[in-house]
């Protein structure tokens, strides 16, 4: 089902035709898997970062991830470890504003969380009320359970992130896929329980062998979103100028649904070559006199 835009003026906001379904609630995410009838399709998610992307992947997708992936795909930045609050708050807003039906979820950036309980209550509650999502997703295992157990006590759904933690790149100083020793596997696994157990309502799993994720999708009560993590996840999330064909190189995991940077590239050549011909614009674009 395609979805249009007509443009409200008085508020500029634009309204989606037909109306949209009402929005999905975290529960609801949680329900999918714990609930009284467990459902077994799996979760869809992608990353947005603009209210024009969320309008369009909104009717497809049970949750939209506000990434801090933004760092490197809309700033250029060469990690997510720059990101700043400020960065996060603007573009959640802005796709909170272009979505009717999925759950918004906003990553927690660098910094804004791992000192204290209290720290990471402070940066939600900022995210939560200056962009109107339901839910922040934080990088981290054992270490960040009893701020994962915090921050849900407090009214503030968490989404948890395991294995292949990109905020970590200094320490692990690759992208690598992680878990192919033993004892990382088990700390892996270790991981996604703690924060699980701590009430984390879905839990995202990157780049990990096979076999950690299906131990993991089957140890904890909450759905799990893979990404570089198999088909044995409860979901799966990619950030969408990787699946959109943006970028010349993407990781293995990546399926390119759409070549987007040829057809950019091709748009802005032709568009060059008629301007320096004078044969954009002609008169079909040009305003005549009454
Ligand atoms: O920042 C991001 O886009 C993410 C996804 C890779 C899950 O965390």
């Amino acid at each position: 089902m395609s979805t249009t835009f007509t443009l409200d003026s008085a508020t500029s906001r634009a309204n989606p035709t037909p109306a949209p379904m009402k929005r999905l609630t975290v529960p609801a995410i949680l329900a999918r898997k714990t609930g009284p009838e467990p459902v077994t399709e799996p979760v869809v998610m992608l990353t947005a970062y603009t209210a024009r992307m969320a309008q369009l992947l909104d009717p497809h997708c049970d949750m939209l991830l506000v990434g801090d992936s933004l760092g490197q795909v809309i700033y250029g930045l060469p990690s997510t470890i720059p990101v700043s609050l400020e960065m996060m708050c603007a573009h959640g807003a802005a796709v909170v504003r272009g979505s009717w039906h999925s759950v918004v979820v906003i990553d927690m950036p660098f910094g804004s969380y791992e000192a204290s309980p209290e720290q990471a209550f402070a940066s939600a509650a900022r995210i939560l009320k200056e962009t109107g999502a339901a839910a922040v997703k934080l990088e981290g295992g054992a270490a960040m359970a009893e701020t994962v157990a915090f921050l849900v006590a407090r009214g503030i759904p968490v989404v948890g992130h395991v294995g292949l933690t990109p905020q970590a790149i200094n320490t692990l100083g690759s992208y690598a896929a992680r878990g192919r020793s033993d004892a990382e596997a088990e700390r892996i696994v270790r991981d996604a329980t703690s924060v699980a157990d701590a009430g984390a309502f879905a839990l995202v799993i990157e780049g990990v062998v096979e076999p950690i994720a299906a131990r993991i999708t089957r140890e904890v009560a909450c759905p799990t979103i893979g990404i570089g993590a198999s088909a044995q996840c409860d979901g799966q999330v990619l950030v969408i100028d990787d699946m959109l064909g943006m970028f010349e190189r993407t990781a293995r995991f990546v399926k390119r649904y759409e070549d987007l940077a040829v057809k950019i590239g091709a748009a802005a050549e032709a568009y060059a070559g008629e301007v320096r011909a004078r044969a954009f614009p002609t008169s079909a674009e040009t305003y005549a006199p009454k």
